[in-house]
């Protein structure tokens, strides 16, 4: 399924097309505006923007290499760009090679069989295989020559898994796709300076849709997520879709999960779906995955509380195998993207998080406690009591800047009570979605991955595109998404105030328009300044930081190469000076694939990527083993002909 566009689900909210015609000539007559004031688009105003002066500031302090920079060239990255392209291939810059370390079903243990293309896999053959779709993953070092991977495995492509191509699941077959979703953990090993998979890792483990986890912190034991099976509402059967990740400093990972309800239906045609449901996207036919006419627990009328208890942020002990996942209900119910986790200046733990769906929010989590860098146990449960918020975006005029403020989601404020169906925190908590409405947070254009800056305390977020917007569901354009269907996404930034991540305001502003200045001479969809025919992509997805502040981008787009899209190619990888705003391709990805899950060695000598579903839809891709092979979701590692340090 192509993640370009579904998420089409909510219906919650809405907007008449009076107030939406408005909203877009506004946007226009803002542009209109740059344009006549000289500028050539938001670069102009990226660079001139107070947020941009003390981001650039705060950066070239803490890299020397910026010292240097001139506005619009950068000197934090040292490759050459590189052009778009529609092979079946991984292209990076010169100088630069990849090998790929795993892919979809290569064995994790000694005793594990080897894959299997004829589409056969029996479950306990996947269960010791690397899973599917190899999505956001962390490396956690042992010793300068080992570490550990933890991957996510966020979905399963019926049309690659199966000989029948998903045609005629069965009970087996659906066993068999749900030991390929979870994480895998996989110890890797530089030999002859090259990283290889080891499969004599100790570490080494497969965690599947079965494996079991416990739910934990305010939510736990509620009434709304017990079940015939688990009548202490703590107990859970598996991790799915675990699309992106974070990282404790504590050594844990942290694998968060997205599209849970793509897993739930139920074939009982009397069975009426409550609010919940249609909040969170349940269909109720539910034909691509199987698992709800396969596996009982996923009858969404026999068992209506088991899909509260997906749509978490799960904590791993990558160290510890014998370890039991918790998911962090403090975090909230969402179709979670990622857990940007930063240690705020008192010592508390913040974490930011997306909800990707159309006209859904940005949220974060502030421990109560703090963390303790010389105690690792007590790190244990901090983010098991913390306070929840949204993100309200304001901006004057609906200018493409302003302030921002977080809404505190605790039971007793902002209409979070029980006359209005939040009868405790527990379920303020496992309805996140009802809640943020109520307290008035900002509908966003999907929000990805979010990253923070390692040095200046400036936050990122992808946006990653959305079709509704001005359209229906009360997502008008506005300051923040300020296009009416936003084909092409954007990234937005804020600095809270004072530096300090526990604050309840920001100031925001956009760090790029993505778009197409080749098919819009000019208007917001050709995209800000900082887009040009050389560097253009969409639907930016993937986000992370380097230590050195560069910025990777990583798409999940439309790839069709045409139209609005015309000029783009294959989904792709790229690299940005945050305080520039320059952004250069560096990477280029194979047929029908998305660039998803980025992370480094220590030394920054080594990049390990994503490349997930190449040859979706079954568009043909025989990536990565070339021939007629079947395709692969796979993790490549990126180094340096030189051994240096990556985009440097
Ligand atoms: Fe799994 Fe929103 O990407
Ligand atoms: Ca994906
Ligand atoms: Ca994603
Ligand atoms: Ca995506």
């Amino acid at each position: 399924m192509s993640q370009y566009d579904d998420h089409d689900y909510s219906s919650h909210l809405k907007n008449t097309d009076s107030e939406f015609s408005q909203l877009v000539e506004s946007a226009m007559s803002r542009r209109q505006f740059l344009r006549k004031a000289g500028l050539a688009g938001l670069g102009a105003f990226f660079i001139t923007s107070p947020l941009s002066q003390a981001i650039a500031e705060s950066s070239s302090a803490a890299t020397a290499t910026t010292e240097a920079a001139k506005p619009s060239v950068s000197t934090l990255m040292g490759f050459k760009a590189i052009p778009m392209s529609t092979a079946d291939t991984v292209v990076v810059p010169e100088g630069y090679k990849y090998e790929v370390l795993v892919s979809w079903g290569d064995p994790m243990f000694a005793d594990a069989p080897a894959f299997d293309a004829a589409g056969k896999t029996p479950a306990s053959a996947q269960e010791k295989q690397f899973g599917d779709n190899n999505d956001g993953m962390t490396f956690f070092p042992i010793d300068e020559n080992r570490g550990v991977l933890a991957v996510n495995n966020e979905y399963i492509n019926p049309e690659l898994m199966f000989a029948h191509q998903g045609k005629e699941m069965s009970a087996d077959d659906v066993k068999t796709a749900q030991a390929a979703h979870g994480v895998s953990i996989i110890e890797v090993v530089k030999q002859d300076g090259r990283w290889v998979l080891d499969k004599a890792g100790k570490l080494n483990r497969r965690i599947t849709a079965n494996t079991p986890t416990e739910l934990s912190g305010p939510a736990a034991g509620h009434a709304l997520l017990k079940t015939r099976a688990d009548a202490t509402g703590t107990k859970v059967l598996g991790t799915m879709n675990n699309c992106a990740n974070g990282q404790t400093p504590w050594g844990t990972y942290l694998t968060c999960e997205e599209n849970f309800n793509n897993y739930f239906g139920t074939a009982d045609a009397a069975f009426k779906p409550d609010e919940m449901m249609e909040r969170y996207g349940i269909e109720l036919e539910e034909k691509r995955y199987q698992w709800s006419k396969f596996d009982e627990r996923f009858d969404i009328a026999k068992h209506p509380n088991e899909m509260n208890r997906f749509g978490w942020v799960v904590e791993i002990d990558p160290m510890n195998p014998a370890s039991t996942p918790k998911k962090r209900t403090a975090l909230g119910h969402i179709k979670h993207e990622n857990a940007a986790l930063v240690v705020n200046n008192d010592g508390r733990v913040v974490v930011y998080m997306g909800d990707d769906e159309r006209g859904e929010y940005l949220y974060k989590f502030v421990s109560t406690g703090k963390y303790n860098a010389n105690d690792k146990a007590a790190n244990a449960n901090l983010l098991d009591e913390g306070t929840l918020y949204v993100a309200k975006f304001n901006a004057a005029n609906n200018e493409l800047k302003g302030k921002g403020e977080w809404l505190e989601l605790t039971h007793g404020k902002n209409g979070l009570t029980a006359d209005n169906g939040f009868a405790d925190q527990g379920e303020v908590l496992i309805k996140t979605r009802q809640a943020a409405t109520k307290a008035g947070g900002t509908t966003m254009d999907r929000p990805e991955w979010v990253a923070v800056h390692p040095s200046n305390n400036t936050v990122f977020c992808t946006l990653t595109n959305n079709k509704n917007r001005g359209k229906k569901d009360n997502q008008p354009v506005d300051g923040v998404n300020p296009r009416s269907e936003n084909p092409y996404g954007h990234i937005v930034r804020w600095q809270p105030t004072g530096s300090d991540h526990a604050a309840t305001s920001f100031d925001w502003d956009l760090f790029v328009l993505a778009g197409n200045p080749t098919v819009h001479k000019e208007g917001l969809m050709a995209g800000s300044s900082n887009i040009t025919a050389e560097n253009m992509f969409n639907s930016p997805d993937g986000l992370g930081f380097d230590k050195d502040g560069r910025l990777w981008i990583q798409t999940d787009g439309n790839y069709k190469n045409e139209k609005e899209f015309a000029g783009m190619g294959n989904n792709q990888m790229l690299c940005a000076d945050p305080s520039t705003g320059e952004i250069r391709r560096f990477l280029t990805g194979p047929v029908a694939c998305e660039v998803t899950g980025l992370t480094f060695t220590p030394d920054y000598k080594a990049m390990f990527v994503g490349i997930q579903h190449p040859g979706e839809d079954l568009l043909v891709s025989h990536f990565p083993a070339g021939g007629e092979s079947k395709p692969r979701s796979s993790v490549l590692v990126i180094t340096r002909v030189d051994g240096g340090v990556i985009g440097s």
